[in-house]
């Protein structure tokens, strides 16, 4: 029996536990058994326990309850809190998702005891630095052992940072897996009228308050002009900051609601007719959901989105928003295989049992 400790702290990564743990349950119960270990980064019932009860996620047999913090006090207490569990229990291995702080505690706490790490959208680059995500993924992909690269664009960054030999897979994306699961249960909204949905929650818009002015005047003018109201779920933070700023939302235009449930929020995609969003996640859903996507970054890891006509980047700029705007409302996106066939999840846990002994730790 081989026995992982799965690692999750943000919302993002329960979503992507989910496709995992429910592949083991179905199918490997008698070769891999899991444990869950739950930071406490997020820990807001709408950032957190909403997903376990709505994706029937096995509840965290370890709980650190880290909290906020600065991004050094917030790993280290992960850190010391995750080496503690290594060394009191055996485990074969530690996976990881994705690019947050409890993603970076996570795989260094278990690569310094020499515990194999297993990253979870292993190779995603933005080229961005500024980004907290961007150093979490560059050095957790270079401690893990066996990498699952969810596009081909992210294999090929691995191997030019000198990646090379079978402990680098492709996968494709656990979140395509979900959504082509979780499509036919989230909630009817045939009901509703089409509207348009935005979400902003990085530090480098929430952050700055001429930057978020700047998105949230483009949602306004967006609004009045195609005659249509705007599904802003705020995460806390966007919260904080709309507060400290003083920055009104007028009830004509937005329609301000608690961060959404995963199947909220497809339900959501289904009825909108466009995504604002800093995310990287919705920006995939999006696409998934054939959504056109206008990117309020500079950049994206996720370019396949942009090559396929999908995403547009328009950073915090309101003449870019209003643009890609145009350019992209109503579209009806005809996604390509980039993410693989929506069978990511049955690959990695194929691939962790099957995973060779010999691999380099
Ligand atoms: C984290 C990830 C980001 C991911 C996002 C998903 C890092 C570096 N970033 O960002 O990649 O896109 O999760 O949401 O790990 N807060 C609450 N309640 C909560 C959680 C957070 O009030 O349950 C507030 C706190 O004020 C906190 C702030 O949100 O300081 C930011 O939370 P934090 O965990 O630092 O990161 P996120 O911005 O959510």
């Amino acid at each position: 029996m081989h026995k992982i400790l799965t690692i999750v702290g943000a919302r993002p990564q329960f979503i992507k536990a989910a496709a995992i743990s429910h592949v083991i349950k179905e199918k490997y119960t008698n070769r891999i058994s899991e444990d869950i270990l739950h930071t406490g980064q997020h820990y807001d019932n709408n950032m957190s326990g909403q997903f376990f009860t709505e994706l029937d996620i096995p509840l965290p047999k370890y709980n650190l309850g880290v909290g906020s913090g600065s991004h050094g006090a917030q790993t280290a207490i992960m850190l010391k809190g995750i080496e503690d569990i290594l060394l009191s229990k055996h485990y074969d291995g530690v996976l990881v998702y994705g690019d947050t702080n409890s993603t970076l505690a996570g795989a260094l706490a278990a690569s310094k005891l020499h515990i194999p790490v297993y990253h979870v959208e292993a190779g995603l680059r933005s080229f961005n630095r500024n980004m907290p995500e961007e150093i979490n993924r560059i050095v957790t992909d270079h401690v893990s052992s066996l990498l699952f690269a969810p596009t081909q664009t992210a294999m090929q960054n691995l191997w030019n940072e000198g990646f090379k030999g079978n402990n680098v897979v492709f996968s494709g994306d656990v979140m395509y897996d979900n959504v082509l699961h979780y499509s036919s249960l989230s909630p009817f909204t045939s009901h509703l009228s089409p509207f348009i949905l935005a979400t902003v929650h990085r530090d480098f818009n929430t952050d700055h308050p001429e930057r978020l002015n700047n998105i949230l005047s483009a949602l306004n003018t967006i609004a009045e002009h195609y005659n249509t109201k705007v599904l802003f779920p705020v995460h806390p933070r966007t919260k904080k900051q709309l507060d400290t700023f003083n920055l009104h939302l007028s009830p004509f235009t937005f329609h301000l609601v608690e961060p959404l449930s995963y199947l909220e929020t497809l339900a959501a995609l289904q009825k909108s007719r466009l995504v604002l969003t800093d995310s990287g996640g919705l920006q995939k859903e999006a696409y998934f959901c054939r959504k056109g996507c206008v990117v309020l970054r500079p950049e994206t890891e996720w370019e396949e989105l942009v090559e396929d006509g999908a995403a547009l980047l328009a950073d915090a700029d309101k003449e870019k928003i209003l643009k890609a705007t145009e350019a992209l409302i109503d579209k009806k996106i005809e996604p390509s295989h980039h993410f693989g066939d929506g069978n990511a999840a049955e690959i990695i846990v194929e691939k962790i049992v099957n995973r060779q002994k010999d691999f380099a730790v």
